[in-house]
């Protein structure tokens, strides 16, 4: 009822608003004086210190918010992680031990897909961590460990909230995992728990300052196409900007890492072709902005409408890009957690402008319980 919306026009906008909340409270309780405490892998701490290798295994959002935790938790705990659909991984055959550390991820955990790669992922000696949404669920009773991710419960079909605090279990989970292996300093440490606290305020002025998402969505009401470029951490973010085309304005979407763009996608270019395009900081050390910078001007040349989400102040996107987003400054594996929240907007916005269902698209289900 429109009640249970609290004044929304969706649960969809309802819950877009409360990513902020969703962060403070997926933290709480988890870092203290700049170190992380995750009380949550207490029944797994013995085994943890031998994890040589991480497998996430997840479903649609989800496993986009498995491959950002890839970087982050590669970057700090020097532990090698794969991603994998839950329902490929478990008809793959794949090389697990007692050393592997199997982390599903699943808002609702109930997906069928997810539940039955974790039961065969113990089965074959693993260890399982779940990263869940919702307390009690089967995934983690089936699970030797949960972090719960405290978004509170999401009604929408598409998942917003639920991504953004998956992404921080993730982080926490790689911050933990450095803290074991000694790969951070604790002065490192804490200065990525104070991104982590400092992440729920710039999400909110994120999505204050993003207002304009929804007059961008009524004059591409009528498009067709839409691809995403991102590089990094914006990979995930524009397979995940995509998905929610695809599943709430009904459109055909596509994610790329911008790297791959000349090795085919740049074909699909033609005047009036909309790409979003998520641009790393100007003071990312690995000197990614020029190339993606560079990626816009060679697509905005056979005629794309660019429309990009960089950080404030970066001057360099604006010659070539019809509309910019701005997201606040962060360090380069935060920036993606600001900048996916102006795509669920525009995912919504643009269903909304169609005069769809935004909470209940066609054909999906909050949570698919059958393989
Ligand atoms: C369904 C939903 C998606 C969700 C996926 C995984 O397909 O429509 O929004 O990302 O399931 O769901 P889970 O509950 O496992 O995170």
């Amino acid at each position: 009822s429109a009640a249970d919306k609290g004044g929304w026009s969706s649960f969809m906008a309802k819950e877009i608003s409360e990513e902020p909340e969703a962060v403070a409270k997926t933290i709480l309780g988890r870092v203290h004086d700049g170190a992380v405490t995750l009380t949550d892998l207490d029944p797994i701490a013995e085994r943890l210190q031998q994890v040589d290798r991480v497998i996430v295994i997840a479903c649609g959002t989800a496993a986009y918010a498995g491959i950002l935790g890839k970087y982050a938790i590669e970057q700090w705990a020097r532990v090698p992680v794969e991603v994998e659909l839950a329902h490929e991984f478990r008809y793959r055959d794949p090389v697990l031990d007692s050393r592997t550390l199997v982390v599903s991820i699943s808002q609702s955990g109930e997906t069928m897909d997810t539940l039955m790669a974790v039961k065969y992922a113990r089965e074959q000696g693993a260890q399982v961590l779940s990263i869940c949404n919702t307390q009690g669920a089967t995934i983690p009773r089936e699970s030797d460990a949960v972090i719960y991710t405290h978004a509170g419960p999401e009604v929408a079909v598409a998942s917003t909230k639920a991504f953004i605090a998956q992404g921080v279990a993730l982080y926490l989970l790689g911050l933990h995992l450095a803290t074991l292996k000694g790969s951070l300093t604790a002065e490192q440490i804490a200065e990525q728990v104070a991104e982590l606290e400092g992440l729920a305020p710039k999400l909110q002025q994120t999505i204050d300052d993003a207002s304009g998402v929804a007059e961008l969505a009524k004059w591409m009401a009528d498009t067709r196409s839409v691809l995403f470029l991102g590089r990094h951490v914006g990979y995930p973010i524009a397979l995940e900007g995509a998905l929610k085309l695809k599943e709430l304005a009904y459109i055909h979407a596509e994610g790329f890492a911008a790297g791959e763009l000349k090795h085919g996608p740049i074909a699909l270019i033609e005047p009036g072709q909309i790409v979003f395009v998520i641009v790393p900081s100007p003071r990312d050390p690995r000197s990614l902005h020029p190339k993606v910078v560079s990626n816009i001007q060679e697509i905005r040349a056979r005629g794309a409408r660019v429309i990009a989400i960089a950080e404030e102040g970066d001057a360099a996107v604006l010659p070539f890009a019809d509309e910019v987003l701005r997201i606040p400054l962060a360090t380069p594996l935060f920036e993606p957690l600001l900048a996916v929240a102006p795509l669920h907007m525009f995912g919504m916005e643009l269903a909304a402008a169609k005069g769809l269902d935004v909470d209940q698209p066609r054909n999906l289900a909050k949570s698919v319980t059958v393989e």
